[in-house]
């Protein structure tokens, strides 16, 4: 069973390789562990994942801001933020074959889980990543890549009440890197040392916390059918007092079952004031919100929802990946909800030859305005059929001799493999139908 699902995960490896999903990054120099470039598939999944989570929580309500914080920020940010004291990991090495584990992650009680070999104490490691700000390297010029995105949030929080006129509550969400110095990253994109998060802070009324942790628990886990992720595959799992992080009251996780087991894909964190006190703390400006309806000031809470993008371009991908058979072979698709499908439509013509390739391209170029669509004219129908559905394109348009007779073209769907036949004037709005 194990073995299974390692291939499963190998194939799905190789697959975002060969077709243009996820590559090792600097590849030609031998890689760089846990880093990943996406190609021209990726870029277009990655690019749709993000603004269905944008639009949910951005465009479909009034009472969520968008921002774009740097990802350098003052170094206090990070003290005030408890990430300089306690962002830490509790790291062993083997003294024998000086692999490095996660002291939380094996029995260190036991010899090294690679070789047998003597381990040392635990210490603790800082995930932080450090540099420089400007030319002299010295401790005063310290400055940090942020390790989660939410601090550019808490530190703009009243900028942004006040420019939207927003009123409690009301929530903050960004899209931005972030970069962890990962003891033991992994699993292809699931763990990485630098990835991207999809965060929102949704500031509240302290007492009414509890009631909004719940409904933001419940909309999160909706959201997910959005994406078109089998409900099967998720559950909540909810930390116990030993796994909440410095900063939360109370935390559910969602999780998905990735081939390699259930896993975290996101958070939902009840902070408290915990942030935006201790900024008020370290900064000494006032940060309290004045509630007018109850005329009074006092610190707002936050519940936080916590995405990785990368984490759920895995989620998306593996949860998508099917093998079945088809003419007597086995077909690879990626049964993408069309929403996020990198590819929204192939265009094929029939044959090179009786204007069918110029009617296929005017197609194309009706569409292209609003859709990544692409066309394609190599080898016999049936092999570009499984091209497109190794990329996970949920319809192929061909234009055939009877489009020269009555203008209509075929549409084959990539899951149930049916073909329909459509005025080619109406290919636009069996997308939109479709797949917005
Ligand atoms: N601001 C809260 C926070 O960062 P977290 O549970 O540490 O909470 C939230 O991270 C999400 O960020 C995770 O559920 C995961 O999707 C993503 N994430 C965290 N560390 C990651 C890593 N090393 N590689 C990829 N994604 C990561």
């Amino acid at each position: 069973m194990a073995q299974q699902t390692n291939d499963r995960m190998d194939r799905l490896v190789s697959l975002c390789k060969r077709r243009g999903f996820i590559f090792q990054s600097s590849e030609v120099y031998g890689g760089i562990n846990s880093c990943y470039d996406y190609g021209p598939m990726g870029v277009e999944l990655k690019k749709n994942i993000k603004e269905l989570w944008w639009k949910s929580l951005v465009y479909e309500r009034d009472d969520i801001e968008g921002v774009d914080a740097s990802i350098l920020m003052h170094p206090r940010v990070w003290e005030a933020s408890g990430h300089v004291e306690g962002f830490t990991d509790p790291l062993v090495d083997c003294k024998k074959c000086k692999m490095r584990f996660r002291a939380d992650q094996i029995d260190t009680g036991k010899n090294c889980p690679n070789c047998g070999g003597e381990l040392t104490e635990p210490r603790m490691f800082n995930l932080m990543f450090k540099t420089y700000m400007g030319p002299v390297e010295d401790a005063a010029n310290i400055v940090y890549l942020r390790p989660e995105t939410a601090q550019g949030i808490y530190v703009n929080f009243h900028n942004i009440r006040e420019a939207s006129r927003q009123k409690l509550p009301f929530g903050i969400a960004q899209i931005g890197k972030a970069f962890r110095n990962e003891i033991t990253p992994g699993n292809f994109i699931f763990r990485m040392r630098e990835f991207e998060q999809m965060e929102m802070q949704y500031f509240v009324k302290p007492g009414s916390d509890e009631q909004w942790f719940e409904f933001w628990k419940e909309e999160r886990l909706k959201w997910y059918e959005r994406l078109g992720i089998r409900k099967e595959n998720l559950e909540f799992h909810q930390h116990s007092e030993k796994e909440l992080a410095h900063y939360a009251k109370a935390a559910f996780d969602i999780q998905y079952k990735f081939p390699f087991g259930w896993q975290e894909i996101e958070g939902i964190h009840n902070r408290t004031d915990f942030d935006l006190g201790r900024h008020q703390e370290y900064s000494k400006k006032n940060l309290q919100y004045f509630d007018q309806e109850a005329n009074e000031r006092y610190i707002p809470y936050v519940i936080e929802t916590s995405t990785g993008v990368d984490r759920l371009m895995l989620t998306t991908l593996a949860d998508a990946y099917d093998e079945d058979q088809a003419a007597g072979e086995t077909r690879v698709v990626l049964r993408f909800d069309p929403r996020i499908a990198p590819m929204k439509a192939a265009i094929f013509p029939l044959v090179k030859k009786d204007g069918m390739p110029e009617i296929a391209h005017n197609i194309v170029n009706g569409l292209r305005k609003q859709f990544r669509v692409f066309y394609d004219e190599a080898g016999a129908v049936g092999r570009r059929y499984r091209r497109q559905d190794e990329i996970g394109t949920p319809y192929c348009f061909t234009v055939d001799s009877q489009t020269l007779q009555d203008g209509s073209v075929t549409v084959r769907n990539r899951d149930s493999m049916a073909q329909e036949r459509i005025s080619q004037d109406k290919i636009m709005d069996y997308l939109v139908e479709r797949v917005v």
